[in-house]
């Protein structure tokens, strides 16, 4: 019996270890995005205050989510710069895809209080619904729910 206690407390304590990181995932954006996620004019956008606009609302949330869940293809206007590439899926869980936007949100777009957390949730219903779209039907969700 003291032996199983002491396995449940050994487990329970490397839980947090398991979880998603996000400022480690988000490493692979950064070879695009840069590590500032200041972007470069016209290969990759900022993720800035397009990204918080769009997180403000339900219909940006789920663009977002499906960026990262199923890549995008242009022409999308980012910060009033256009963009005519190609970003590939990114092949993460539904946890991991959370945990990455949520560290996009508060430490490379400094969202502050005004950012919402995205849910691990979240991402599985934007993955379930968006399962038959394109990374062109993606790229057209972006002028859809008001990213500019
Ligand atoms: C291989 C390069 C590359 C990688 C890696 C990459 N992206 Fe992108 N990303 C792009 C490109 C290119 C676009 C714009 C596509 C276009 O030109 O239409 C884009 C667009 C985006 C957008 C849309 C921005 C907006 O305001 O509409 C978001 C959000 C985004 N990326 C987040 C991420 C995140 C988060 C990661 C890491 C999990 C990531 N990207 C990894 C190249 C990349």
């Amino acid at each position: 019996m003291k032996r199983i206690l002491f396995l449940l407390t050994a487990l329970s304590a490397s839980t947090p270890l398991l979880a998603a990181d996000g400022a480690t995932l988000y490493k692979r954006c950064a070879a695009c995005h840069l590590p500032t996620g200041a972007g470069v004019p016209g290969a990759y956008p900022a993720l800035s205050n397009d990204f918080l606009t769009l997180a403000k609302k339900p219909a940006g949330r789920r663009y977002l989510a499906l960026v990262v869940i199923k890549g995008v293809s242009g022409p999308i206007t980012v910060g009033g710069k256009p963009f005519r590439g190609v970003m590939p899926a990114q092949m993460l869980n539904d946890a991991d895809t959370a945990a990455v936007l949520n560290h996009v949100g508060t430490v490379v777009a400094k969202g502050g209080k005004g950012f919402k957390a995205f849910t691990e949730a979240e991402v599985k219903a934007a993955r379930a619904s968006g399962a038959a779209l394109s990374a062109a039907q993606i790229g057209a969700l972006h002028a859809a729910s008001g990213g500019k």
